[in-house]
């Protein structure tokens, strides 16, 4: 499995048949070390814009089926996008691989034009291919679930860091503890002030998984 940072809780996913963006907001300027076009898959862990960013645009263009709350699938029909509704707790195979939506103790409403609409419960993603386990947080705060995660044997857990809408760093310790995964990879934080984080003194801290940084654009492969 081959993941690249696009920055806050954004990623890029290849493994096998699968080519995925995960909340994809970014950065358009960032080199993309894969194809738009290729893109077939984009999950989305709540409705917040900081993780819809460019789903509508990424679908309409290549097609990509969007996994997603039941909620979040119905507002995304009214655009003729195509969406596969999941929700907390549920696993479902694909083609690809597994995948399985977690608890986030978060929001997830959608900003229109005409309002905020509702987005569901928040949620993470569990992604299963080829015997290797990604699990992506979403946005979330510590819970006490996390601990079921341990029996899922996490490979690469990607977990938010920046606070004040997430877990801080120090939480996010804990988190690791609970999961346990074999590498832990922090993100959602340094975007916005209000979330500013030391994701070296995530990593310095770390104990109980391989601490790893990385930096927007940057591929790691596992
Ligand atoms: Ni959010
Ligand atoms: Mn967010």
């Amino acid at each position: 499995m081959r993941i690249q940072y696009l920055g806050h809780s954004a990623f890029f996913v290849e493994a096998g048949k699968l080519k995925a963006l995960i909340d994809p907001f970014y950065d358009e300027d960032i080199k993309q070390e894969f194809s738009l076009n290729d893109v077939n898959t984009i999950f989305l862990t709540h409705g917040h814009g900081d993780h819809i960013g460019h789903t509508k645009e990424i679908a309409e263009k290549t097609g990509a089926t969007v996994i997603a709350n039941h909620e979040i699938c119905l507002y995304l029909s009214k655009f003729d996008l195509q969406c596969h509704p999941m929700h907390i707790g549920g696993r479902t195979n694909f083609p690809f691989g597994k995948v399985k939506m977690t608890p986030a103790l978060h929001g997830s409403g959608i900003e229109t034009e005409d309002g905020v609409v509702d987005g569901g419960n928040p949620g993470g993603f569990l992604i299963e291919v080829d015997g290797k386990k990604l699990y992506h947080a979403g946005d979330t705060g510590l819970t006490y679930d996390m601990k079921l995660l341990q029996r899922e044997h996490v490979d690469v857990a990607l977990l938010p860091i920046g606070g004040n809408f997430t877990m801080d760093v120090e939480d996010a310790l804990i988190a690791v503890d609970f999961i346990k995964p074999k590498i832990a990879i922090p993100m959602h934080y340094n975007t916005f002030p209000v979330i500013e984080a030391s994701p070296e003194a995530f990593i310095e801290k770390v104990s109980t998984a391989h601490g790893k940084i990385l930096t927007i654009g940057e591929s790691f492969s596992f």
